[in-house]
Formats: C-alpha cells, structure tokens, sequence
C-alpha cells in the first residue's frame, strides 16, 4: 500500500467500539511515527501522553466536542507542547544530541546561543505557539502511521485544554495540551462519516503552480 493509499483509507472517526482495542504493538509505532518528525532546530518540543486508563479518560470528557469518542476510543494520545523555551531545555537536547553523535563538547555552542537569543527574548504564549505548531507535525505523521496499520483515528482540537492540563498535570513537566488523537476502530454503525465521500478541494485550488 502506498502513502496515498493510507490517507485515502483514512477518516477522522466520529464513533469508537469500546470493546476494542488496539495491540500496545501497534500504539507503539504510531507514537514512534509522532518521535520521528522532524522539529525546528531539532528541538522536538512536544510531548505524548498515552492515556488508556478508562478512569482517566472519563476525567478528560468535560467539554470535549466529542466526549463519546474520548471514553470510548481504546487510547487518547494527548499531543502536548512546551510551555515555553528555556536555555536548560535547548541545552539538553542539544547536550544529548552532542553525546549521541560522539562529537567534541560545545560543537552546538554558537548555534545554542542564537537560539537562546531570539526564544529568551520572545513572550512565552508566542514560543508555545511555536512548540504547538512543532507538535503538529507529530499529529499528522501519527495520523498517516494509523492509517497504514489500519487502526482508526481522530484528531482532535476540540478539548478542554485546562482541564486536560490539569487532570494530567501537564504544567509539572513544563507542557501544556495541545490537541488529541482519539485511536481505536470505528464503530461502524455509529461512525457516520465512514460511507462518505472523502472531500477535499480540488488540486487546481490547492496549489499555486509557479512555472
Ligand atoms: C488539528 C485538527 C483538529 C481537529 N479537531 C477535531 C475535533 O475536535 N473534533 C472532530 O470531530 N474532528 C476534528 N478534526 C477532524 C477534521 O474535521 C477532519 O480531519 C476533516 O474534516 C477532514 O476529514 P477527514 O479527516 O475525515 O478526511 C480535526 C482535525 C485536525 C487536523
């Protein structure tokens, strides 16, 4: 099957089968897909949260669009950002990248210190706008990995942030919540977006052609 294939195959489920659910195997490669993207600077600024504790995911419905979906789906995985940048985190990472690469100590110093140059100078809520969109990424290559294993997905924007923050006590780990993948099958009888056709703009709207 191709990429193209797989996206085609896939639909943002409306409706979960609660007795189903998918093998921690395959939760694995769909997380591995999201730790796979590519971020700016490498700094990979996001975390999952892979939630399939029952309990917990009823603390999450409270104003989710799609609270059924939420208790139903067999795992959430909570896409959640940095709540800012910081000179430890951007050392961390690229301490570790340093070590990782067998390279000389401080071979990263120079680019490290424009970094922290332009993100310690910049109001917190805009590098979380930063971080989410780094997060993103993640969401979109977790979504096309699903697919190609055939489990069933739905982004998700449409949470209580404060809430899901709360409840995972997001803020000790320095993140905040950005959006869900609702993972698990569809229930068929229920998921009625599934006998639909895919829509999407056709590609003569979609992309602007310089020759
Ligand atoms: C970032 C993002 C947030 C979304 N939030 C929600 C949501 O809260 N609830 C929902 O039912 N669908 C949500 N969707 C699903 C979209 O509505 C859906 O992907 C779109 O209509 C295209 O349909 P398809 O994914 O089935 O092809 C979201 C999708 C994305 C990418």
């Amino acid at each position: 099957m191709s990429l193209i294939e797989d996206l085609n195959w896939r639909h943002a489920v409306k409706a979960f089968n609660p007795d189903k659910k998918v093998s921690e195997e395959n939760i694995e490669k769909i997380i591995e897909a999201a730790r796979l993207a590519p971020t700016s600077s490498g700094l990979q600024p996001f975390r999952i949260i892979n939630v399939s504790d029952q309990e917990t995911k009823e603390k999450l419905v409270t104003g989710a669009l799609n609270p059924d979906s939420m208790k139903e789906c067999s795992n959430v995985l909570v896409f959640a950002a940095w709540d800012n940048y910081t000179a430890e985190r951007i050392d961390k990472v690229y301490d570790f990248t340093t070590e990782e690469r067998d390279l000389p100590k401080g071979r990263f110093d120079s680019y490290t210190d424009k970094l922290k140059e332009m993100y310690l100078n910049q109001p917190a809520e805009y590098n979380f706008a930063h971080t989410a969109r780094q997060s993103y990424i993640g969401l979109g290559l977790a979504l096309a990995e699903a697919a190609e294993l055939r489990v069933d997905s739905c982004p998700a924007e449409g949470i209580n942030n404060q809430l899901v923050d709360e409840v995972l006590e997001l803020g000790k780990h320095g993140l905040k919540s950005v959006s869900v993948m609702y993972v698990g099958y569809a229930d068929e009888s229920r998921d009625w977006v599934k006998p639909m056709k895919k829509v999407r703009i056709p590609r003569s709207e979609f992309v602007i052609d310089v020759k």
